[in-house]
């Protein structure tokens, strides 16, 4: 079996890449750098002795995604990673998250459809519940209303994926993520944040590393048990190996439906409080933090039901907030 991984030198694709390796999948990767280094790439051979295929290029790029396929054409799926992911950048560059995650994915369809490659697994993301009315929320919800552009651009490549799907002989998984932190055990591959991180967990390590001096956590008034935010955290070792399950179902057909939704996640919300306690536990620091106003567009609570997944995937995240913290702190002491 040989699957493409487009942005597998990044966060996620990286430990999917060799989560792939481990179950003997050949790996081919498509990343143009634009939010990852090289330097990845030895990595992950030196986690599973084993250098995958590198090409180099922007799939926004028609012309250039076009002469890789035809090139390429032994691939038997995609998992499509690639995409830009800041949310706050989005709603100043929108244009910027429409053409590069759009145009992305539809170069790629275009191209497996005229190249004979019919499966491919899609990074939905939980953004696309918004602050669901039930929780845990189901693949059935309703999607909301996005908050930002990136959201958006979630929620219209899920859309994008249905229709040609419904228009030709694709198969397509869309995973929705709820918040994927941690690193490699071996701590050679993680998140590599460019400049200041907008999201918890780098924020939390690189302030007890002295990078930033404090912490803000944003808002405790809201209506949770200590008034912090809750979120459904996830290991990125137990959300790469759902992409192995994802994609080998679709290879396999062992597919139901032409078009299916997971969500993965652990099933469990945990506060911004939480996070930072499991932090200190285990790394045995006192956080520099304080509570300041609530942030801009930030829900107040949002965990998965993932039934749909242990029993369709038979796939269930097996790493607690701990494995989570410990990893993601034995990470950045290698920065
Ligand atoms: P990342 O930025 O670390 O990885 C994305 C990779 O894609 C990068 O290496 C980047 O260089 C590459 N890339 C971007 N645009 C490209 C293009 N046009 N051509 C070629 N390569 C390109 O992000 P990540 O955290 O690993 O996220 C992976 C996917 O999962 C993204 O689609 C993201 O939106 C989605 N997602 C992420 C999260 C999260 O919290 N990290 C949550 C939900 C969904
Ligand atoms: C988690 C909690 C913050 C930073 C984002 C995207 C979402 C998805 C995952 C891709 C919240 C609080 C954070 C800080 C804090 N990405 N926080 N101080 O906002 O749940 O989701 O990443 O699809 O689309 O929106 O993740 O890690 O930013 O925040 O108090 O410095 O931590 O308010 O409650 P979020 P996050």
């Amino acid at each position: 079996m040989k699957i493409l991984v487009t942005g597998g030198l990044g966060y996620i694709g990286s430990h999917t890449v060799v989560e792939l390796q481990n179950s003997n999948i050949e790996v081919v990767i498509v990343d143009n750098l634009s939010n990852s280094k090289i330097e990845v790439l030895d990595k992950i051979t030196e986690i599973t002795g084993n250098k995958p295929e590198y090409h180099n290029f922007d799939l926004s790029d028609k012309e250039s995604c076009s002469k890789f396929f035809n090139e390429n054409s032994n691939i038997d799926g995609i998992i499509h990673f690639a995409a830009y992911k800041a949310v706050g950048e989005s709603v100043s560059k929108p244009l910027t998250y429409y053409r590069n995650n759009l145009e992305s994915l539809m170069n790629i369809m275009d191209n497996m459809n005229s190249n004979g490659i019919h499966n491919l697994v899609f990074s939905s993301s939980c953004t696309v519940y918004g602050q669901p009315d039930i929780l845990p929320v189901t693949e059935k919800a309703p999607r909301k209303q996005a908050e930002s552009p990136y959201g958006n651009t979630k929620k219209m490549a899920e859309d994008i994926i249905q229709d040609t799907i419904y228009a030709s002989d694709l198969k397509g998984i869309a995973l929705r993520y709820f918040n994927p932190v941690g690193a490699h055990p071996t701590a050679l591959i993680g998140e590599l944040p460019l400049g200041v991180p907008n999201n918890l967990m780098p924020f939390i390590t690189q302030t007890a590393a002295g990078i930033r001096e404090q912490l803000s956590v944003f808002g405790d008034d809201y209506n949770t048990t200590d008034g912090t935010a809750i979120r459904d955290y996830i290991h990125v070792v137990d959300l790469a190996k759902a992409h192995v399950i994802a994609v080998q179902r679709l290879v396999k057909k062992n597919n139901k439906l032409n078009y299916e939704v997971f969500n993965l996640g652990t099933g469990n919300g945990l506060s911004v409080l939480d996070v930072i306690k499991s932090f200190e536990k285990i790394t045995n620091k006192k956080l520099n933090y304080k509570i300041v106003g609530r942030r801009e567009g930030d829900i107040e609570k949002v965990w998965a039901n993932t039934d749909f997944a242990n029993q369709e995937l038979g796939w269930k995240a097996k790493q607690g907030i701990d494995d989570m913290t410990a990893s993601a702190w034995k990470f950045q002491l290698t920065l």
